[in-house]
């Protein structure tokens, strides 16, 4: 798989899709200013040290520093640990385990409108709609509503490159005009919907944030606008990626796909595995709060990192073979869902998501395949990992 990163459009700067490994694990980029971490025990380092290296990297972009109230992405201790308590509980795996009859029963229904066809294209019939049917109604804005996210979001991916600190320059700074602008259309949204909840509280997700207390105080409007985009957007995108990815990396590894066709319980271990080989948010920044040691380089105060949890996951010095998709590969540690008080918060969910929904896919077709005539696409963007198009054919191959 590795010289398809080539014939997907898989960004270039991904170069640990193409067999390479960094030439050190901390380097300094002065074209952008910063510096990339692509090692796996320098990543760890970062993650598990939040009070030197901080999440709050829009003090170092003042353009971005709207969305920081209430994002729990951009928040340290102590608010980091306040609000994040406070939802915590919405996603635990308990709480999830409760939605699995209505992903299953969603599942159904978007695979009933493929059936008697004999070509589907994943994304748009199935990995796209049900992460973000699932979010909308956890939320509890009309998932009928999924067209308008898909193009404020899709924009705001199409405007997502390498940023340079150092010479931003007229198109970085159209594309973030740009991506900031599609935001401002979600959270308009949002807000709406969030106004509408402190007057008629309903059952949903909106009501228990606007209701909410830490200690002692409520949500301020914004804070909750915020806190329902991050789940919005990190709630669908990075799902749809972890669908279409499994099922290309189990296509392009037959023996592995007969395997887990044959006995299920080894999807769970399938889907961890795409994660760690294809991780589809590709890279965590952090900027320095102090002068710091980083894999035998200094790095000064004020800095930013960019976490490139995609190549920690091929880190030969952590992951015996890491060019190589294996299924069984066990125990796992990938990076994939980030790792310490960050730890993605949907991980639970993403992974139900995940089982339940190619469990049911794999059923229902059972000459499931690639089309060699219609190559997959992927999102091309350097910081993210997925695929946008994955025309499949359903029918006997021959
Ligand atoms: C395959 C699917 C997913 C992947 C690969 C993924 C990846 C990640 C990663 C790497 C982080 C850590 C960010 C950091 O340290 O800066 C994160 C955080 C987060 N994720 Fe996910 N995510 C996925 C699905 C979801 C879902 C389904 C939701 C919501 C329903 C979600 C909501 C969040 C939130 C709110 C955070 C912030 C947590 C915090 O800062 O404490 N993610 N995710």
């Amino acid at each position: 798989m590795t010289a398809p990163a080539d014939t997907w459009g898989i960004h270039e700067a991904q170069f640990w899709l193409r067999g390479r490994q960094p030439e050190q694990p901390v380097r300094f980029d002065p074209a952008l200013g910063m510096w990339n971490v692509y090692g796996y025990p320098e990543a760890l380092e970062v993650l598990g040290d939040p009070a030197t290296f901080s999440s709050h990297t829009a003090r170092l972009l003042p353009d971005m520093d709207s969305f920081t109230e209430g994002n729990l992405l951009q928040l340290d201790p102590p608010q980091h640990t306040k609000l994040r308590k406070l939802v915590s509980h919405a996603f635990s795996r308990r709480t999830v385990a409760d939605l699995e009859p209505r992903i299953a029963a969603l599942t159904r229904e978007l695979l009933d409108a493929v059936d008697g066809r004999d070509r589907m294209e994943l994304v748009t019939d199935l990995a796209y709609p049900l992460p973000v049917i699932v979010i909308a109604e956890l939320l509890g804005v009309p998932a009928a509503d999924r067209h308008l996210f898909r193009k404020w979001v899709d924009a705001m991916m199409e405007s997502s490159q390498q940023f340079s600190l150092t010479e931003p320059g007229e198109e970085q700074q159209r594309a973030v005009e740009n991506s900031l602008e599609q935001n401002r259309h979600l959270t308009d949204y949002l807000r709406a919907h969030v106004e509408e909840r402190r007057l008629r509280p309903r059952e949903d997700l909106i009501t228990k944030l606007v209701e909410a207390e830490v200690d002692g105080e409520r949500l301020s409007t914004e804070e909750v606008v915020n806190f329902a985009d991050v789940l919005l957007i990190a709630g669908h995108i990075t799902t749809t990626m972890l669908l279409g990815n499994t099922l290309l990396c189990l296509d392009a590894h037959p023996e592995a796909l007969a395997r887990v066709r044959a006995d299920r319980s080894a999807l769970p271990a399938a889907i961890e595995e795409s994660l760690r080989f294809l991780s589809p948010f590709a890279v965590l920044a952090r900027v320095t709060d102090r002068e710091v040691e980083l894999g035998g380089e200094r790095v000064p105060a004020d800095q930013m990192l960019m976490v490139w949890i995609a190549a920690a996951n091929r880190d030969p010095r952590q992951f015996t073979a890491p060019d190589v998709f294996d299924p069984a590969r066990d125990p796992n540690p990938h990076l994939a869902f980030g790792r310490g008080i960050h730890f993605c918060i949907g991980a639970p969910l993403a992974r139900l998501e995940g089982r339940v929904a190619l469990d049911i896919l794999l059923d229902r077709f059972p000459h499931l395949r690639t089309d060699p005539e219609d190559r997959p696409e992927f999102v091309p963007s350097p910081n993210m990992t997925g695929v946008r198009r994955l025309p499949l054919l359903l029918t006997p191959a021959g």
